[in-house]
């Protein structure tokens, strides 16, 4: 076991605040505050911390990761509709050099021809995807256990 708790920064980018009633059918209907909870009880209980912010703007995302680096171990994105276009996340995710996990409600690769290419999953260390809001959770679980692999924090 390791002394310090693992710090877990978690993102959700552009349209996810409207989770809950946005298109139900394909995310649910499980509210971004929800999940916040969730993990949040599943940190605590792993001894973790985590931080969830949501922005609708693509410069705040690379604000908040830009400043990762020393204040936490590791990142969870939900990077919605920037994950097809963004160039500039998947810079900052090389940037920062923290693990990161590619994470979505459905499964990009299973719908319209321009969600199946991931512009920033080749910096990440894995992705989760198409568990609804579990993803989130599960992307978590992943995310610890890779942690304490690498390095006890003590
Ligand atoms: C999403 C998938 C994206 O293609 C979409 O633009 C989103 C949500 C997901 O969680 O399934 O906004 O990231």
């Amino acid at each position: 076991m390791s002394g310090l708790p693992a710090r877990v920064l978690v993102l959700s980018g552009p349209n996810l605040q409207l989770l809950g009633t946005r298109e139900p059918e394909i995310y649910g209907r499980t509210t971004l505050a929800e999940i916040h909870a969730e993990l949040s009880t599943l940190a605590a209980s792993r001894g973790a911390i985590v931080d969830c912010r949501q922005s609708n703007h693509e410069g705040e995302l690379l604000d908040w990761i830009g400043a990762a680096r020393g204040a936490f171990d590791g990142l969870l994105l939900n990077a919605g509709a920037y994950t097809h276009t963004s160039y500039a996340l998947r810079d900052a995710i090389k940037a920062v050099g923290l693990p990161c996990v590619e994470v979505h409600l459905s499964n990009p690769e299973a719908r319209e021809p321009f969600r199946r290419r991931s512009r920033i999953a080749a910096v990440c260390i894995a992705k989760v995807a198409g568990f609804g809001g579990r993803s989130y959770a599960l992307a978590l679980e992943g995310l610890l256990g890779t942690l304490d692999a690498r390095s006890p924090r003590s």
